[in-house]
């Protein structure tokens, strides 16, 4: 199979490309670089630049390289932008998705892999996230991963064509230095952010019904993430799985702000208090994987913790601020 990786060039894509061309897959990557680093791909991976919201650029692509299979991932990911843009993210995000499936139809492409999130579940009261629980949801950029969902398993049932939903909880850490996440969105580069500014963490709301107060989530080191895109491609190259799988990709454990920032404070040695302020509007007290499902189906586990998360992180923000 030849694998065609939108977002290639992006934090996650880069590092799915790295594991699958690792692995012996062949892979082509197409970015628009609009938040990209080109030279996060590894050697052997050609970069074709442009979008996804070109249908006449992907026909040439998929024909050009002979591909078989996509990962998509391209899309993008600011809940604060979703919020203030949301026709640019329902364009890109699922206008792009529609452009996408259109020319994979066309070409009689059998397999796609679809980026989505734990966005979609919005913020549900239960402990353990499972794939049945109710979406709902709470921001523009979670309804798109839940329309661009509902868009891939409607094409894949109607064009034959096997599909995987990956819903990521969140993403952390760099499998090098030189793959980390360059963007300061997530927790962990929030606070590497605060410490580089000489000014202490912040923890938005120490009063949730959780054990210290402060908000839980499901931290997933990047590279798990990138062998289970790996999994779920030789899952779906096998053929053996007709219509569609929606997975969880986490690991089942929850780990409150306050102890990652304390974590955070043994890796870096800046061991200052975090101040804390009011609650931000939307963030759930909890929000943690039922990761089962993808170990039943793509025999996938997390295996790193934590501390490996920060420990690369770090590694990555250090040699991105010594540039
Ligand atoms: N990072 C997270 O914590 C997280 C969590 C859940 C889901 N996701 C999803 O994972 C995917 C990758 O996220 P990431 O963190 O690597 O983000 P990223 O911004 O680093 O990567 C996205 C890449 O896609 C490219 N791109 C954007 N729109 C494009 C388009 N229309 N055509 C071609 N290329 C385009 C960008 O240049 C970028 O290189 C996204 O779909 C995101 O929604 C990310």
């Amino acid at each position: 199979m030849t694998w065609l990786i939108t977002g290639g060039a992006g934090y996650i894509g880069a590092h799915v490309a790295r594991a699958m061309a690792g692995a012996g897959e062949s892979v082509v990557a197409l970015d628009d670089l609009s938040a990209a680093v080109p030279e996060r791909l590894p050697p052997g991976v050609p970069l074709v630049v442009g979008s996804t919201l070109d249908g006449a650029l992907l026909e040439r692509v998929f024909k050009e390289y002979g591909v078989t299979g996509v990962v998509h991932l391209a899309a993008r990911k600011q809940v604060a932008e979703s919020v203030a843009e949301p026709i640019r993210y329902y364009r890109e995000n699922v206008g792009g998705l529609a452009t996408l499936l259109d020319a994979v139809a066309g070409a009689g492409i059998r397999r796609l892999l679809f980026s989505s999130s734990a966005a979609v579940y919005g913020n549900p009261d239960v402990d353990l996230i499972t794939e049945e629980t109710l979406c709902a949801p709470v921001n523009p950029y979670g309804e798109t991963k839940l329309a661009g969902e509902w868009l891939v398993r409607a094409a894949g049932r109607a064009h034959g064509i096997s599909t995987v939903c990956l819903r990521y909880f969140n993403v952390a850490g760099a499998a090098a230095p030189e793959l980390a996440d360059t963007g300061v969105f997530n927790i962990v580069p929030m606070v590497f952010d605060r410490l580089t500014r000489d000014e202490a963490p912040r923890i938005f709301g120490a009063d949730y019904p959780t054990p210290d107060g402060t908000c839980v989530r499901d931290y997933i080191h990047v590279a798990d993430l990138a062998e289970a895109h790996l999994a779920a491609a030789r899952r779906l190259a096998e053929g053996d799985l007709s219509g569609d799988l929606t997975l969880n990709i986490g690991r089942g454990a929850g780990v409150s702000v306050r102890e990652l920032i304390t974590v955070v404070g043994e890796v870096t040695g800046d061991r200052r208090e975090p101040v804390v302020e009011g609650r931000r509007p939307g963030d759930a007290p909890r929000a943690v994987a039922s990761a089962e499902r993808a170990a039943e189906q793509l025999g996938w586990r997390a295996s790193r913790g934590v501390r490996e998360m920060v420990e690369s992180a770090w590694r990555g923000w250090q040699l991105h601020h010594d540039r």
